[in-house]
């Protein structure tokens, strides 16, 4: 794991940037996995801005998002579809129709599920995956259980998920209690990984993520074993890790 500490949250939205404008640059017809959450929003908008400049063309960009709510249709405002439309698709100059995210309106979870995955296979895979982390350790929706998920599939959510992500919503009883989600199988067939955390709310988790036993209590633990990460943390998030 490569691990980058930055002062504070707008350092490591710059350089989550960084990573993916290189990314882009390098292979204008990557596949980016793309994350919701408070975490990217600020590496959203200096992806804006660069291509606001002239810096950056998604013209031929692909991407695939990690996870959905299991019921909300794009054009709810709580729906990561949504998310994703107002917070980057609808500033750049990206095809909307190369950009995937699960479909939370097909009642059919095992349909909506294959479906995905069978679409992350067909566009080539993904070849730079950006990850928030959740306080319990999930990402994408992946929980803390016994076993490590393979594929794309329907997850009910912890109470602490709902609680956390309530804040989005007017009252915690609209929070919806299933998610379609990437499966940490999927997740770890991504070439390379990045991942941003920030804030002190998260240093615990972010140690248990680094330095812990790899376990599925901690989904995110598992990206120790993975061969290209980056993390991209503030000083507040790594100020439980011994560098
Ligand atoms: C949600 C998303 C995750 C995200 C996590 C952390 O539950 N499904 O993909 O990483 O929250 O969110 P935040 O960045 O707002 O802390």
């Amino acid at each position: 794991m490569r691990i980058i500490k930055t002062n504070d949250v707008t350092e490591m939205s710059r350089k989550a940037a960084n990573i993916i404008s290189a990314q882009i640059i390098l292979n204008p017809k990557s596949v980016l996995g793309l994350a919701t959450g408070g975490s990217p929003i600020g590496t959203y908008k200096e992806l804006i801005q660069r291509y606001k400049t002239g810096d950056l063309d998604f013209s031929t960009i692909t991407s695939v998002n990690l996870d959905e709510y299991k019921g909300l249709s794009g054009d709810n405002n709580q729906s990561y579809r949504y998310f994703m439309n107002h917070n980057l698709f609808h500033h750049v100059n990206i095809h909307l129709e190369n950009t995937f995210v699960p479909n939370g309106t097909i009642e059919d979870a095992t349909k909506a599920c294959s479906d995905f995955e069978r679409k992350i296979e067909v566009v080539g895979g993904i070849d730079l995956q950006l990850l928030g982390l959740g306080h319990n350790g999930h990402i994408g929706f992946n929980e803390p259980s016994d076993s490590f998920s393979k594929e794309t599939h329907c997850v009910e959510l912890t109470q602490s998920t709902i609680d956390a992500n309530t804040r989005f919503f007017e009252k915690s009883e609209d929070v919806p209690k299933q998610a379609y989600t990437m499966g940490i199988g999927t997740i770890m067939k991504a070439r390379k990984i990045l991942v941003i955390v920030s804030g002190e709310a998260k240093a615990d988790i972010l140690a248990q993520v680094i330095q812990g036993p790899i376990t599925p209590h901690v989904p995110a633990s598992i990206l120790q074993l993975h061969h290209d990460v980056t993390i991209i943390a503030d000083a507040a998030a790594l100020s439980k890790v011994t560098l």
